[in-house]
């Protein structure tokens, strides 16, 4: 497994206006917009591409183009869905589908409640899209799906991941394409499976719900 932490000024400058408890939804929606953007641009390092021959105003060159079957962008509902804006923007040509999962509050185990992704995932990327990386429990079950469905390489982008969810899922998805980009590795999980220092419920302080 591949886990890059991010590690800029701007990045931790947005993160702690994010973690910032008084921070209200509407800056809290467009940070993780920002955020995804700027973590994006790690997590496709590794998007397929093929060389295209074009014509400049002055002369011929190669480039790169992004590679057929098309990445396929997941956001995990709900939090995540406050991610996909900040990806589509910079994959603009890639498809995107949707789970949806949430996690039980006592036994913080996760259940899929709604899926909406292509049958067959053969040789497709998959970029998957979910703010917090806890127990780990969520993430893992997406990229068992996708794999299951045919996806030979799945990127993962979170804003904060525990390094109890992170170990988990090194370990459950060993000899894997599977990559992390992280906008930050916190300390560790508390009682009640919440990051700390964290940001609190990314769907709650997303959507308006606290
Ligand atoms: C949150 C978060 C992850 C999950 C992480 O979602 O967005 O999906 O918890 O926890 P885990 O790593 O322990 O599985 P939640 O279940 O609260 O649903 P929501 O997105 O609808 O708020
Ligand atoms: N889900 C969240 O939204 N926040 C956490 O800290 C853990 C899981």
């Amino acid at each position: 497994m591949r886990v890059h932490v991010a590690d800029h000024p701007l990045i931790t400058h947005k993160l702690t206006v994010l973690r910032d408890q008084t921070t209200p939804s509407a800056t809290f929606r467009a940070l993780t917009e920002e955020l995804v953007t700027l973590l994006a641009y790690e997590a496709t390092r590794h998007v397929r591409t093929h060389e295209v021959t074009i014509q400049t105003p002055v002369a011929q060159t190669v480039g790169l183009a992004i590679s057929e079957p098309r990445p396929l962008i997941v956001p995990i509902l709900r939090a995540g869905l406050g991610m996909l804006e900040g990806m589509v923007k910079l994959v603009p040509s890639a498809e995107v589908g949707f789970l949806g999962m949430v996690r039980d509050h006592d036994t913080l185990e996760p259940s899929v409640y709604a899926e909406r992704l292509p049958d067959h995932l053969e040789g497709r990327q998959c970029f998957v899209l979910d703010p917090m990386l806890a127990t780990g429990g969520s993430l893992l079950a997406a990229i068992e799906f996708l794999f299951e469905r045919g996806a030979d390489d799945v990127t993962a982008v979170c804003i904060l991941g525990a390094p109890e969810g992170l170990e988990m899922i090194e370990k459950a998805t060993a000899g894997r394409d599977v990559t992390i980009v992280l906008g930050a590795l916190d300390e560790k999980l508390n009682e009640k499976g919440y990051i700390v220092p964290g940001l609190g419920d990314a769907g709650d302080r997303l959507y308006g719900t606290v």
